[in-house]
């Protein structure tokens, strides 16, 4: 059984449909902070299996206390956190608290149920401005913004953890950019108020919710001066999550793996297959570079290849015809 903090998240959803899938009994743990929870009945009727919800907060030992009583929780996916760059740059503490504090008492609980498997959502915004490309693991860290210090400061809190007690099991995934939905249309990415992120952006300006994207410089160098991004669809990187279940259930350690495709395309690029794709227009025009941008980012995957036999399947059409699905059928 697993626990799945965040999980009616945008990733966390994804990934409980991809456990049920798999076999595996899912109880997910959320605030709703920042989703809905008529996303657990979407799950159950994307799987048509049934799965266990407990409202309330990764910080609240005692319901963390009573989740390991009443369930036999094997490992855990560690979703649960504030993810906004920008916010979090004008309210530090409230990601320092959430995404912290939440992650100490998680761990705390899972020693005190000899539970000791953690899967944990980190970011590729740990790589800071990268050297070299393709980014392999074992790049130099650094932030930018209190969000990705948090994810640089839990994955130290994770590593000194397996210092403490060799019995844990711990694979830290840094994510490149998610994007897409599951092929029902009925989960996806649905942020609140105007998106910081490309793809909600598109989606909105594709369906006239608002007036046209703004391409954040066109003097980088990458091959046509727009920033360079690796795209993943969230089912792959769900996929991923599986493989790495399987790999803390085999072995004790602490390990950090890309979850990208490898491949990096560029604002022009996802427009371009967006309106090829779904058949509709998206408005843009240049604008002056965004503060704190970096030209590119692409994953090297070699290693969660060799290690743990994950490779991506979707293709950057299938996220932008996914993107938008989700979007249509659901008014957003
Ligand atoms: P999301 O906001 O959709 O999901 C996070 C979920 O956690 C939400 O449902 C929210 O209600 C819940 N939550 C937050 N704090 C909580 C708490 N203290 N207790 C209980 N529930 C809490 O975000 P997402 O895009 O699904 O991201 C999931 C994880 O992956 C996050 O940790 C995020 O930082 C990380 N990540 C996301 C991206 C991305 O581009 N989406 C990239 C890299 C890393
Ligand atoms: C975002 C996060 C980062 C996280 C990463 C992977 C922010 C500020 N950063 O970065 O912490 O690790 O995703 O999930 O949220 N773009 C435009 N116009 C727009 C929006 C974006 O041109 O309206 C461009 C950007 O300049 C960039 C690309 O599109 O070149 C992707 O941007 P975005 O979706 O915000 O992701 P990242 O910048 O990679």
């Amino acid at each position: 059984m697993i626990l799945v903090t965040g999980g009616t998240g945008y990733i966390g959803s994804h990934t409980c449909v991809e456990l049920l899938k798999n076999g595996y009994e899912v109880v997910i743990i959320d605030n709703l902070s920042n989703s809905n929870n008529d996303v657990v009945d979407r799950i159950k009727k994307i799987t048509n299996k049934d799965l266990k919800f407990y409202f309330g907060d990764v910080s609240d030992k005692e319901l963390l206390r009573r989740i390991f009583t009443e369930n036999k929780i094997d490992a855990v996916i560690h979703f649960a956190g504030y993810k906004a760059v920008g916010e979090s740059v004008k309210l530090p503490l409230k990601y320092y608290d959430n995404n912290l504090y939440s992650t100490i008492c998680l761990c705390e609980v899972m020693k005190e149920f000899s539970c000791k498997k953690i899967v944990f959502s980190s970011s590729a915004t740990v790589y800071g401005i990268p050297k070299t490309l393709p980014i392999k693991e074992d790049e130099a860290l650094s932030t930018t913004n209190p969000y990705g210090t948090t994810k640089l400061m839990i994955e130290q809190i994770l590593k000194d953890l397996y210092v403490s007690d060799n019995e844990f099991s711990i694979a830290v995934l840094r994510y490149f950019n998610p994007i897409g939905a599951d092929k029902s249309g009925l989960i996806g990415e649905n942020p609140n108020g105007i998106p910081n992120n490309l793809m909600p952006y598109i989606v909105k300006v594709a369906l006239n919710k608002l007036e046209i994207l703004s391409v954040f410089g066109s003097d980088y160098d990458t091959p046509d001066g727009t920033g360079v991004r690796d795209y993943i669809h969230v089912v792959d990187l769900a996929r991923g999550h599986i493989k790495a279940i399987e790999h803390v259930m085999k072995q004790t350690g602490i390990d950090y793996y890309n979850l990208g495709t490898g491949v990096g395309y560029s604002v022009l690029d996802i427009i371009k297959t967006f309106e090829k794709v779904n058949n509709v227009k998206v408005n843009y025009k240049i604008v002056d570079r965004r503060p704190g941008d970096i030209a590119s980012s692409y994953a090297d995957v070699t290693k969660s290849y060799k290690e743990l036999g994950f490779k991506t399947i979707y293709t950057l059409e299938d996220m932008c015809k996914d993107a938008y699905n989700f979007a249509i059928k659901n008014d957003i």
